[in-house]
């Protein structure tokens, strides 16, 4: 087993690179590993410890990489398996860890396994998808919902049976029932270790297994905010207990490398369902906190899930900060509807707690959400198609500088996605700025290394004037002021080293 000071990740930064959106080094409109190996010296700069890649596996892209069609290679849009290895030894000497983004809750329908499977039911891959024959009047076999609100079903013509998919029809849900499939992903997981990959972040991890009786989920209660689909509460169709094998045999593995792999959960459940995939400290290591980015941006709405995270993680496990990634508003525009200050005050909120701050592109100079207009839009997983509003506002490019193409490609190049107003919130011009949002976060990075050097520290909450939220984390004193007034606070021993002022950080 590997020794206590093998976990780097209490107290590190990762930071989230949506590698189609972060740097273009072809000049195709498209972000690529090229790109990313190139920025790198930002991400050193900045003070982060690792890196999340989104997906980087061949894919035909229906939903943008999480449609894997071969997971042992690299999608040659974004470059090469020996782009990849060159990454992985560029960010590891500039003490950066890369961790890739695993989908094992389904492949993409032109996986040759899927091929396999519908074009020979006879064959061993049948096995590897979940099939089920239509109710007596044809109708799918029961309730389950895809994430674009359809029918989670989709009947195979040629041989008359459904087969499963919790978000597209081009997205057929693996049987995790079948041992084989089991097994396929322990070789992938080594595949990925072996060449020096840090962990995955592991897409869907509640979602693995079905019910074995395919039983219809029940109405989900009118307060469920996490967990539930389209009024559903995903009780069959997710969240099985059988997961939790899984992630023990993972962990198994991870612990076997000499500098331990991490594991990082999507895990889009309640509290105690997250802290039950830290289980005795043997399945996953982290785990995304969903409760604490869909709390209230107020003083009470953070104390009190952060209470309760606290409370329900078992003693030891490192909680996971993080309020904006690929699927979500970003964090200035969601919690802070666009206003910088409040976008600091969250910053120093989520760098001063306890454990694993995850930092998607763009947080560190307060990038909002983009209105993308309706022609441009890319993301297909909305309810009625591709028109619908989606993810694709905070998945465009990242602003570089102020120049036409933000610096994200060549200027000329359509990008895939629209750029949003770069002209002042921007790196560059935030690098330039002794006061900017940029340069908070890499104080608050510093703040981190030297507060929590790689140990997870306690958290305390302390007594505090209302709209106030004050904390001890380690040997930090927090004080977030949400009131947008000057608030006299107690006096506090130790030095300064950050204040909040009336609605903001400085
Ligand atoms: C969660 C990913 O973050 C999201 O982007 C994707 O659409 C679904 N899982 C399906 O893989």
């Amino acid at each position: 087993m590997p020794g206590p000071g093998s976990r780097w990740w209490p107290g590190a930064t990762l930071y989230q690179v949506y590698v189609r959106s972060w740097q273009d080094s072809d000049g195709d409109g498209y972000g690529d590993l090229n790109g990313v190996i190139a920025r790198l010296d930002h991400l050193e700069w900045l003070g982060v410890d690792g890196i999340w890649l989104s997906p980087t596996m061949p894919s035909p892209d229906d939903d943008w990489g999480y449609d894997v069609s071969d997971y042992r290679d690299v999608h040659p849009e974004l470059g090469t398996l020996a782009d990849l290895d060159r990454l992985i030894a560029e960010a590891g000497r500039r003490g950066l860890r890369v961790l890739l983004d695993l989908v094992p809750n389904h492949t993409s329908s032109a996986h040759p396994w899927f091929v396999e499977a519908t074009g020979d039911p006879a064959s061993p891959r049948r096995e590897y998808y979940v099939w089920a024959d239509p109710r007596p009047d044809g109708r799918p076999p029961n309730n389950w919902l895809a994430a674009n609100g359809d029918s989670a079903w989709t009947l195979d013509k040629a041989s008359g049976q459904y087969y499963l998919h919790n978000f597209l029809a081009s997205q057929p849900d693996l049987n995790w029932w079948n041992p084989a499939v089991h097994q396929e992903f322990t070789d992938i997981l080594r595949f990925w270790f072996d060449r020096g990959v840090a962990g995955f972040r592991i897409d869907v991890a509640h979602g693995l297994y079905k019910d074995a009786e395919l039983r219809d989920d029940p109405p989900a209660p009118s307060s469920d905010l996490i967990g539930g689909r389209y009024g559903l509460a995903q009780v069959y169709s997710a969240n099985r207990p059988e997961s939790h094998a899984v992630f023990r045999d993972w962990r198994k593995i991870a612990d076997s490398y000499p500098s331990p792999r991490l594991l990082l959960g999507e895990t889009w459940v309640t509290l105690d369902a997250m802290a039950g995939f830290h289980s005795e400290d043997d399945e996953l290591q982290l785990t995304f906190n969903f409760p604490f980015i869909f709390a209230d941006f107020t003083a009470e709405g953070l104390a009190g899930v952060v209470g309760d995270t606290m409370a329900a993680l078992p003693a030891g496990e490192c909680p996971v900060w993080t309020s904006s990634n690929h699927d979500i508003s970003r964090f200035p525009t969601r919690w802070a509807g666009g206003d910088e200050r409040k976008a600091r005050l969250a910053l120093l909120i989520l760098a001063t707690l306890p454990g694993t701050l995850v930092l998607y592109y763009g947080d560190e100079i307060a990038m909002t959400d983009v209105t993308v207009p309706v022609e441009l839009r890319r993301d297909p997983m909305v309810p009625g198609g591709r028109r619908g509003e989606g993810r694709d506002r905070a998945r465009t490019p990242m602003p570089w500088d102020a120049s036409p193409s933000g610096g994200f490609t060549s200027d000329g190049v359509q990008p895939w996605l629209p750029y949003g107003p770069h002209a002042e919130r921007n790196v560059a011009t935030q690098r330039d700025d002794a006061d900017s949002t940029l340069n908070l976060c890499r104080a608050l990075l510093a703040l981190r290394h030297r507060a929590f050097g790689g140990r997870l520290v306690s958290y305390e909450q302390l007594p505090a004037p209302a709209g106030v939220w004050m904390y001890r984390s380690g040997d930090l004193t927090v004080a977030a002021n949400f009131t947008g007034q000057p608030v006299p606070l107690p006096a506090l021993a130790g030095d300064v080293l950050l204040r909040t002022e009336p609605g903001g950080v400085h």
